[in-house]
């Protein structure tokens, strides 16, 4: 294990900016922490960096403790071995490439034939070889983005620690940057904690992710995992798409077995079943939520709704062509609306009337 967080709190003013936080990294993995904006993030990794001082719990890396509120002990940032690129990359503009490179090793007195070699290798891993010679400031911002993980990478840090390091770029790039330092990763074998708000980076990226709220880890797991078996709405909401419908528990079913839900409000009158959410069992008449991902939908044209094949009838409400598919929305019952994905292959226009299937075995029933 790299890194260890044991009930980690810091307190600033009134605000709990991290709140009894505790996760641990596997050396060679991504690990990602990913929430809304304010949830911590960039607190915990201040504090894993040891730019701040918890306020209660401990850290250690490699097994080393490096920061303890109940043992006293706090080892300063330059004694902890941690790459880091933040939010606002610091470059030195004065500097050519090959120095803003070399200055870390430099600055840790290693010798100048072992800093060309060291430089010259990392350079030429994240494709900047070549512009050794070239000011920092004349690089394109992908290129600024891979000197700075140059930098941060060139000591061999046990552990490194990445702060929305695509921000600045664009859409195209950040998904460039994405793939190369996932490769560059593997190559190097090096351990990243990684943080981002970005639920797409964060899939994408990560061996394990950490979703966080309000100071708080909610749920660690794979991206597949936390986005099929959420443990709670909040993870289940905050990772991609989800159609909620409302309604009462008619029955309640086996346990692992699919339950029966007549739907509230615009939908009184229809039934869906699905199967139990991580929650403990649902009695009958408890009010609860049946959960779907957009893409478990399944569309049939101008089709009746018929219970015992889990459907309802929609009508295209508004349609968007985003380039491999359609976005639209459609309404249920005359108000409710859900966002859809509908596949490019066949022509859709708006007002279509469509036939729903929620699939039994992609419906998650929750308690409201
Ligand atoms: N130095 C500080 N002084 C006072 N409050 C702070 C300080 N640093 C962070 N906070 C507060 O702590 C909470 C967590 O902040 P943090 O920067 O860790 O959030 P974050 O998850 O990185 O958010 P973002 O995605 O916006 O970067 C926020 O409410 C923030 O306002
Ligand atoms: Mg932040």
């Amino acid at each position: 294990m790299v890194l260890r967080l044991d009930g980690v709190t810091k307190v600033f003013g009134a605000v709990r900016a991290l709140d009894g936080a505790s996760l641990e990294v596997e050396r060679g993995e991504i690990f990602t922490l990913l929430g809304p904006s304010g949830c911590g993030k960039t607190t915990t990794l201040r504090l894993v960096a040891g730019l701040e001082h918890p306020d209660a719990g401990e850290i250690a890396l490699r097994g080393r403790v490096v920061a303890s509120v109940p043992r006293r002990v706090f080892v300063a940032p330059h004694k902890r071995n941690l790459g880091m690129v933040f939010q606002s990359y610091a470059i030195w503009p004065h500097m050519n490439v090959f120095e803003n490179v070399a200055y870390p090793l430099r600055l840790r007195g290693v010798k100048r034939s072992v800093v060309a070699e060291k430089v010259t290798r990392v350079l030429d891993l994240v494709g900047l070889a070549g512009l050794d010679e070239r000011g920092a400031t004349l690089l394109s911002g992908g290129q600024m983005q891979r000197l700075a993980l140059c930098r941060a990478l060139v000591y061999e840090p046990d552990l490194l620690l990445l702060d929305e390091p695509f921000s600045n770029l664009d859409a195209k790039l950040r998904e460039q940057m994405r793939v190369e330092l996932k490769v560059l990763q593997r190559r190097l074998g090096v351990t990243v904690l990684f943080v981002t708000h970005d639920q797409i980076e964060a899939l994408s990226l990560s061996d394990r992710i950490a979703v966080m709220q309000r100071g708080r880890v909610e749920q660690v797991g794979a991206p597949r995992e936390l986005y099929e078996r959420p443990a709670s709405a909040f993870v289940r909401d905050f990772l991609g798409q989800t159609v909620v419908l409302r309604g009462v528990v008619r029955e309640p079913g086996p346990r692992g077995g699919t339950i029966t839900v007549a739907l509230d409000g615009a939908l009184a009158g229809s039934m869906l079943r699905g199967h139990a959410g991580p929650a403990a069992a649902l009695a009958a008449g408890a009010p609860a939520h049946l959960a779907i991902r957009p893409e478990n939908i399944e569309v049939a044209g101008d089709g009746r709704s018929t219970p015992e094949a889990n459907t309802l009838t929609g009508t295209i409400d508004a349609l968007l062509f985003v380039g491999d598919r359609y976005e639209a929305r459609v309404v249920l019952g005359g108000e409710q609306r859900i966002l859809m994905l509908l596949p490019r292959a066949r022509e859709w226009h708006e007002g279509q009337r469509l036939q729903l299937t929620f699939p039994p075995q992609t419906v998650s029933v929750w308690p409201a």
